[in-house]
């Protein structure tokens, strides 16, 4: 996929302008996931970046990644706030790039966009990009009603899941998210994995 012409075209149907609706319910419970301790967090994949305005005033410091060009110069007209940072970059080599190790990964849309042979991969950077102990969460895509082996977006199942982020992480939680975009309901799940 070219991400970038996708964006430059406007051919982004996962953009939904705003962010993920389970977020204001998911903060204000977790309140301290993102801020408590000077947290650092990552979004690989953040497109417009909608979900950085929405953790951002709950979080210390918070970094959206994407490969495109032209996602990356748009968010950061978008979402200029202080205590969050673009970076064009990609995920599956950013363990060499960056600073930092990160205390929090929020994941939405970015694994599903990712072609199923590379998913190894993205479990692998998520914990080099972590500190240990560090915490992957978010949503992840189970259905999204594309015939079998097609996507973007590529569905996955629990086990799937397991195989994948179980060499690394420990599942803490796993449960459908409260409230959802208009047409993914009962779609979506979503985990809380710790690195182990
Ligand atoms: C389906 S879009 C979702 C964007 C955003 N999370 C949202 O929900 O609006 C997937 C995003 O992942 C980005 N992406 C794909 N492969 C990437 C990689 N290897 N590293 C960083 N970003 C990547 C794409 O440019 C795109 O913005």
């Amino acid at each position: 996929v070219d991400w970038n012409a996708r964006y430059l075209t406007q051919d982004i149907p996962w953009d939904k302008g705003e962010p993920h609706p389970v977020l204001p319910i998911f903060l204000s419970k977790n309140d301290g996931l993102f801020s408590e301790g000077k947290k650092h967090t990552l979004v690989p994949g953040c497109g417009y970046g909608h979900d950085l305005s929405a953790i951002a005033p709950h979080s210390h410091h918070i970094t959206g990644l994407d490969i495109s060009e032209e996602a990356i110069l748009k968010a950061s007209q978008l979402y200029p706030q202080q205590n969050i940072s673009w970076e064009l970059g990609d995920f599956f080599r950013w363990h060499s790039e960056k600073t930092i190790s990160y205390d929090v990964i929020w994941e939405h849309t970015c694994f599903c966009a990712i072609s199923p042979e590379k998913r190894e991969n993205y479990a692998r950077s998520a914990s080099q990009l972590l500190r240990p102990g560090g915490y992957l969460c978010g949503i992840f895509f189970l259905n999204p009603n594309m015939p079998p082996g097609q996507g973007p977006p590529f569905g996955v199942t629990r086990d799937e899941l397991h195989a994948y982020f179980d060499p690394y992480f420990q599942l803490l939680w796993d449960h459908p998210p409260e409230a959802t975009y208009s047409g993914r309901e009962h779609r979506e799940t979503m985990m809380l994995w710790q690195l182990k």
